[in-house]
């Protein structure tokens, strides 16, 4: 009787409880939670792409051990977010097969180039701090691998993010030239940062059902209000301006109005027009190509080890 086990489930997530692998779920919630869980993998492995352009030429020996602890941190992410996937019954071989032939997506904001140093910094500061505000009520999720996964998540988020602060205040404070290669770095982000919370809320396809499900907590629009509240003062406090001159506090509503997204950019990069679409996808394909050899042998020696065991 599905009729019970349904009954099971919505009981399950109104009272806040964790739905585990082995529990009865609808196809539906399996099919939102892959579909998600795989967007998101996907976007920390593409998301090395556009900072690890600049590891060889980090300025200097203490910011190249950061960028690479942090890239290294990145794949990390994926790792634990494809494991969380695979217990919903999809194979990693599977998920990214369906990203190298362009059936599953990854986050529009890793389309942009990284064209100065300063960009390492503007990453760290808005794209780390938007995926923070958006990934911390995801530690809530009603999937609790997807849950307990953004946890640990979250930390190193953090420890990004106030990295590409620190950055920008060093070059905030720098020459006038390294002030101005943090303020381009941040007019060229800030717009699609905001784009990475989603479509507008009555644009959103997914958001109601998501939020029923308590997959999603808050809708996109909310999210990315509230980046942009914790924004604001923090570029006060850089000595950098936020590229939007409608951006001004609203007493009424006890929030910053902000100025209208280009939408159509973003459609644009979601259906792989995006600057960058056609080189990060062919470097993964490459990445995974190349790869081959490593997993050949991790499955050889994990058979033969097998073999071993067994008799
Ligand atoms: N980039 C690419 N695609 C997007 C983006 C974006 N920034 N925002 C929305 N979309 C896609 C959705 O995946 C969906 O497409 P689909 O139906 O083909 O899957 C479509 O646009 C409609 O959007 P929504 O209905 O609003 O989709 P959803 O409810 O999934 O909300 C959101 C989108 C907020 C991104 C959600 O999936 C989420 O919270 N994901 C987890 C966080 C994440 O993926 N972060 C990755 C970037 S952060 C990082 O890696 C450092």
């Amino acid at each position: 009787d599905t009729g019970a086990y349904e009954r099971a489930f919505d009981a399950a997530v109104a009272a806040d409880e964790r739905i585990e692998p082995r529990d009865w779920m609808p196809d539906a919630y399996r099919a939102t939670l892959v579909r998600q869980m795989a967007q998101h993998a996907h976007s920390e492995i593409i998301g090395m792409q556009p900072e690890a352009n600049w590891i060889t030429r980090a300025p200097s020996l203490r910011r190249k051990a950061i960028l690479m602890a942090k890239v290294q941190d990145e794949a990390g992410h994926g790792l634990y977010l494809y494991s969380a996937a695979e217990t919903l019954g999809t194979s990693r071989d599977e998920l990214l097969d369906k990203l190298h032939s362009g059936r599953q997506k990854y986050s529009s904001i890793f389309n942009y180039p990284t064209l100065t140093w300063a960009d390492v910094g503007a990453i760290g500061w808005l794209v780390d701090g938007a995926a923070i505000t958006n990934q911390v009520p995801l530690c809530r999720c009603s999937y609790g691998p997807y849950a307990r996964a953004m946890v640990r998540i979250c930390k190193e988020e953090s420890f990004h993010q106030r990295q590409g602060y620190e950055l920008l205040l060093a070059l905030g404070r720098g020459t006038p030239e390294q002030h101005a290669m943090a303020q381009d770095a941040v007019n060229r982000w800030w717009w699609p940062s905001l784009m990475m919370f989603g479509p507008p809320d009555d644009e959103s396809a997914h958001s109601a059902q998501s939020m029923t499900w308590k997959i999603k907590r808050h809708s996109n629009d909310e999210l990315r209000q509230r980046f942009v509240d914790i924004c604001v003062p923090q570029a006060e406090s850089l000595g950098l301006t936020l590229p939007d001159p409608d951006l001004r506090w609203n007493e009424e509503r006890g929030h910053y109005d902000f100025g209208p997204i280009d939408w159509t950019e973003f459609k644009e990069v979601l259906k792989g027009n995006g600057p960058c679409n056609e080189q990060r996808l062919t470097q993964r394909r490459r990445a995974h190509e190349e790869g081959a050899w490593v997993r050949e042998s991790a499955a050889a020696y994990a058979a033969r080890h097998t073999s071993r065991t067994d008799g």
